[in-house]
């Protein structure tokens, strides 16, 4: 089977969270000798492609509307991927710094035409076109509706919803925009007076997925405005568990950390890796270290952070390092919190690949107390770099962590995403460090749990079957 997967992010191209692992990673495991998986993405300009070279395989022009575009497909010239990729180069519209902004309707929609106007030239179709969240969600729209792309009409193609807060929506004004199609059936593309790209992908792709089955259920009574499209349309609509790539996210070959290890070795291993997050942040190497990595938003409860930390830091027997950004007055509040409980917390503002996976493997608990968590993959590398994860039930957290109360749990978790409630398990990790016996078999027990790849990958195949 020939799969084609479509999306705005892809590990280690271009990534802002974690929809870039999941593309960089699924066609990896969907490789083999049954199935090809390829990955068509935008060309920015960032440090990868600055970095590495690419030549053309097509040029030709795309029309947006009354304006006419040059765009180019490119690919890696030396140093593939474990899958083939193809970048669509747009050169006066994607070729930017950032991967979204204000002007991601244009933007996207010359990827998303680029990309059909390409596969239009193909000698053989791809047997499905997956579409990732809604950068990529007019697609199915186009394959059913409009002329250009007719002979489209019979392949099956599938949206998965990463995170159904964000829908790509845009005015009726800019309706041209959209190639030439059947205008009776403009109504596709409305969701509540407006276009709503994730909308006309729920209406209109094959099968809709979304990132673990609790998350579907959630947003059949949660889905920023789009709760009774997703139950009307719930019959093709199921959860598939994302998993980790166990070939980037590895203790043993994990070349980032400041010491590899395995289970026999994860005290020593985990110990060295403490030790240098200590020494370069300025933290108590005996006491437990609460970690955050992540994009500073409401969903992830970052808002809480301030006075949550503050409470937790008061009482002196927790170190809390955060790392990520995301909101200018979050972060002006993480900064105040440095003077004060120094010695014992700090805050990297920013993005730091390299940071992220040391903290995986030197911290002693990870802080995930999100409002919304479609799947969560923080947790997932934790669990595997034996961090125990501290996380409010929801989503892909509520699918993936039990809570140590429980027979063969192994993590904390809490109901709800408030201030008390993250300090309470805060409390109660403090409780499970002091207990070194218990703490240090759950570490070695999380490290074994298997979130892999390799059955959810399957699980998709299975999917693509039974609509093909
Ligand atoms: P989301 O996609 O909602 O941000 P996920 O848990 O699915 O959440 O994935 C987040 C991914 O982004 C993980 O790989 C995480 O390690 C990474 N990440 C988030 N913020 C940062 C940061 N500031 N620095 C490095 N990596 C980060
Ligand atoms: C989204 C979600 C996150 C999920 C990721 C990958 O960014 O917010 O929970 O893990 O997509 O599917």
């Amino acid at each position: 089977m020939n799969i084609i997967h479509i999306s705005a992010e892809c590990y280690p191209v271009a990534k802002v969270g974690g929809l870039a692992d999941v593309v960089g990673a699924l066609p990896k495991y969907q490789n083999n000798s049954n199935n090809r998986a390829q990955v068509i993405m935008p060309f920015y300009d960032n440090k990868f492609t600055q970095n590495n070279t690419f030549s053309s395989v097509f040029e030709s022009e795309l029309i947006l509307g009354e304006d006419t575009y040059n765009f180019n497909i490119l690919v890696l010239k030396d140093k593939p991927l474990d899958f083939d990729i193809f970048f669509v180069d747009v050169p006066l519209l994607l070729f930017k710094d950032y991967v979204y902004s204000f002007d991601d309707t244009s933007r996207f929609l010359a990827f998303q035409i680029a990309a059909l106007d390409w596969l239009l030239t193909w000698h053989d179709f791809p047997d499905v076109i997956h579409c990732h969240d809604h950068h990529t969600g007019l697609i199915p729209f186009m394959l059913q509706e409009s002329y250009k792309y007719e002979v489209f009409r019979n392949i099956p193609n599938i949206l998965t919803i990463h995170n159904a807060q964000y829908q790509g929506w845009f005015s009726h004004n800019k309706v041209n925009l959209i190639p030439p199609f059947n205008f009776n059936n403009v109504g596709l593309l409305d969701w509540g007076g407006q276009i709503n790209p994730l909308a006309a992908a729920i209406k209109c792709a094959w099968s809709v997925t979304t990132v673990s089955p609790s998350y579907m259920e959630e947003l059949k009574s949660n889905a920023n405005g789009l709760e009774h499209l997703l139950s009307a349309e719930s019959a093709k609509c199921t959860g598939i568990l994302n998993g980790i790539d166990w070939k980037v996210w590895n203790t043993e070959t994990d070349t980032y950390i400041k010491k590899q290890y395995t289970e026999g070795s994860i005290s020593a291993g985990k110990k060295a890796n403490k030790k240098y997050l200590c020494d370069t942040f300025n933290l108590d190497i005996d006491k437990p270290l609460f970690a955050f990595i992540g994009r500073l938003v409401g969903e992830k409860g970052s808002d809480l952070f301030p006075e949550a930390f503050k409470n937790s830091l008061e009482k002196g027997n927790a170190n809390i390092l955060l790392l990520g950004s995301g909101n200018d007055a979050v972060e002006a509040e993480l900064e105040k919190l440095k003077a004060p409980y120094k010695g014992i917390y700090n805050a990297f503002i920013g993005y730091d690949e390299t940071l992220s996976h040391i903290i995986y493997a030197g911290a002693d608990f990870l802080l995930m107390p999100s409002r919304v968590e479609p799947c969560g993959l923080n947790q997932m590398y934790s669990l595997r770099y034996g961090t125990i994860p501290i996380v409010r039930s929801i989503g892909g957290l509520k699918d993936t962590v039990t809570d140590i109360a429980e027979k063969g749990g192994f993590g904390i978790c809490h109901k709800n995403t408030d201030v008390l409630e993250i300090n309470e398990a805060i409390d109660r990790a403090v409780e499970l460090y002091k207990n070194k016996t218990i703490f240090n078999k759950i570490r070695k027990q999380i490290m074994k749990i298997d979130h892999s790849w390799d059955a959810s990958a399957q699980e998709y195949i299975t999917l693509y079957e039974s609509i093909n």
